[in-house]
């Protein structure tokens, strides 16, 4: 079946560029916005494994290319994003997805080279994104920010204080950018993803299962029992949403936080105590 022109959901045209997006929830978010008809940028510091996938999808007719990104570079992202409107005269959609997890450690163990590792890539990285696309669309007087959160941003969990702390910062900025972008005409939302299965939850759920000394297969059902709608996350559960706030149906949304999470809110639950320390 082909796809009505005329749907809301439609991005024919549209320059999109999507980090960290060579794996995972990036993929399928790169994916979803060329199938809607945009040409898809994937910008990933893998830069073998985005010229990978981006081949994979143009073999399936998708408009993608992909080029090497460390979104932690201030200058390398200002040069990036300098190329791509020299390339294609403009960038309509930028979605900011690249993060990483953060070792299961309490507060009280936490260094200072993780905190600031975490840090780097999942908040300042965005800000680094944010700033120069943000520059952009202002000057074009249109555009649209999706800014990839987490539920841990809105509700913390035990142990990873450095990534919630990242994500709770991504939300902030993400509103504090929708009010000064506005009266430019350009929106900036966030998705708040709940538990999907990829690699960076592989090693996520990993590292939990140990701290409880219980299986990995445990820790995985622990977390889908949590789920209201009883099931993880896919990645294209995430692509739909942050597509859909892309698309023109989402023209009247801004400084919004969608939490596509299966009704998840956070995980409150305490870690048990620890052994004394001598
Ligand atoms: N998977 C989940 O359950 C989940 C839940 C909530 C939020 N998220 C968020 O979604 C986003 C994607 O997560 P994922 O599960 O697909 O993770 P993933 O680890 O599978 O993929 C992350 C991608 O980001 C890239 N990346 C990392 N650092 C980068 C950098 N400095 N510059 C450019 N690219 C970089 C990696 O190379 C990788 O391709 C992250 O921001 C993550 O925090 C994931």
């Amino acid at each position: 079946m082909s796809a009505d022109p005329s749907s809301p959901h439609r991005i024919d045209g549209l320059i999109a560029v999507v980090t960290g997006a060579a794996q995972g929830l990036g993929l399928a978010i790169a994916e979803q916005l060329a199938r809607d008809g945009a040409a898809v940028i994937i910008a990933d510091r893998q830069e073998d494994k985005a010229q990978e996938v981006a081949g994979q999808l143009r073999a399936h007719g998708l408009n993608v290319q992909s080029t090497s990104l460390d979104v932690a570079d201030s200058a390398g992202v200002a040069a990036f994003f300098d190329r791509v409107v020299r390339d294609h005269g403009r960038l309509d959609i930028l979605v900011n997805n690249a993060g990483v997890g953060q070792a299961i450690l309490p507060v009280v163990d936490l260094s200072d080279e993780e905190w600031d590792r975490v840090l780097r890539v999942t908040l300042t990285g965005t800000f680094y994104c944010c700033r120069t696309a943000g520059r952009v669309m202002e000057r074009q007087e249109s555009g649209c920010i999706v800014n990839i959160a987490s539920i841990n941003g809105q509700n913390p969990a035990a142990l990873v204080a450095a990534y919630n702390v990242a994500k709770a910062g991504v939300i902030n900025l993400t509103k504090t950018l929708a009010l000064e972008l506005a009266p430019y005409g350009v929106r900036v939302n966030a998705v708040s993803p709940g538990p999907v299965y990829t690699e960076f939850n592989r090693s996520n759920m990993l590292q939990r299962s140990r701290s409880l000394n219980i299986t990995e297969e445990e820790m995985i059902e622990r977390v889908r029992k949590a789920i209201p709608l009883g099931r993880w996350g896919e990645p294209i559960d995430i692509a739909r949403g942050v597509a859909f706030l892309c698309s023109p149906a989402a023209g009247w949304i801004t400084g919004e936080v969608l939490r596509v999470s299966g009704g998840l809110e956070g995980v409150s639950a305490s870690p048990p105590k620890r052994a004394k320390r001598q």
